[in-house]
């Protein structure tokens, strides 16, 4: 338990820097084997990975990317972008089979099908953070890129979207900044 949590949280810090170590196919599988048992409303499943290994793939990532996102991305083995799929209700007669009013609501409703994806897409990426660190890997999650040049690069037809990226691997710890502040729970919660 107590290694657990220092895995996804106390030791999990956000890298820019890697290791020149592989991130075999078989963990990325066992990553999203753990991030798609995470509850999403009407479990909707909304986020897309697209998991950036070849160097082919890289450099058309690249060109996408903040000026201060290039380095640590070009180092990193995979970078994933989770996307979300604004037609991510053609699964609901499926993924929630008991009420198929939802797929048929989620499939006419364009601010609920909008706003039911953005919000679960970006908790399944969340997700992703820590089940990738339960998995004994690093993560770089990055918002500075183009997302206009990114959707055009990789989803043309225009059905997913980007939302954000996460590079994966092993993090050099020994070029982390100190861990910034935090908000205290005063700050930052109330229990009413
Ligand atoms: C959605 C998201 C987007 C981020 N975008 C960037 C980014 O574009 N570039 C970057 O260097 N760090 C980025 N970060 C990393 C944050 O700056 C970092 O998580 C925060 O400062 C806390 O650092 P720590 O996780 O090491 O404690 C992003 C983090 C998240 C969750």
């Amino acid at each position: 338990m107590a290694d657990a949590l220092d895995l996804m949280f106390s030791s999990g810090r956000s890298h820019g820097v890697w290791l020149d170590k592989p991130v075999a196919p078989d963990l990325l599988r066992r990553v999203y084997d753990l991030v798609k048992l995470a509850p999403t409303s009407v479990n909707s499943q909304p986020a897309r990975f697209i998991f950036i290994t070849s160097p082919e793939a890289k450099a058309r990532l690249l060109r996408t990317l903040s000026d201060n996102n290039i380095a640590k991305a070009s180092a990193a083995p995979v970078t994933v972008i989770v996307a979300t799929d604004t037609r991510y209700h053609e699964y609901l007669p499926t993924l929630f089979h008991h009420r198929p009013q939802v797929a048929v609501d989620h499939g006419s409703d364009q601010a609920l099908a909008r706003e039911t994806a953005i919000r679960n897409a970006t908790l399944q990426g969340g997700y992703m953070i820590l089940a990738a660190r339960a998995l004994g890997l690093d993560c770089g999650p990055m918002s500075g890129f183009d997302a206009d040049a990114l959707n055009t690069e990789f989803f043309p037809d225009g059905r997913l979207r980007s939302n954000f990226l996460i590079s994966l691997g092993h993090g050099d710890r020994n070029a982390l900044f100190p861990r910034l502040p935090r908000l205290t729970f005063e700050q930052a919660c109330q229990i009413l």
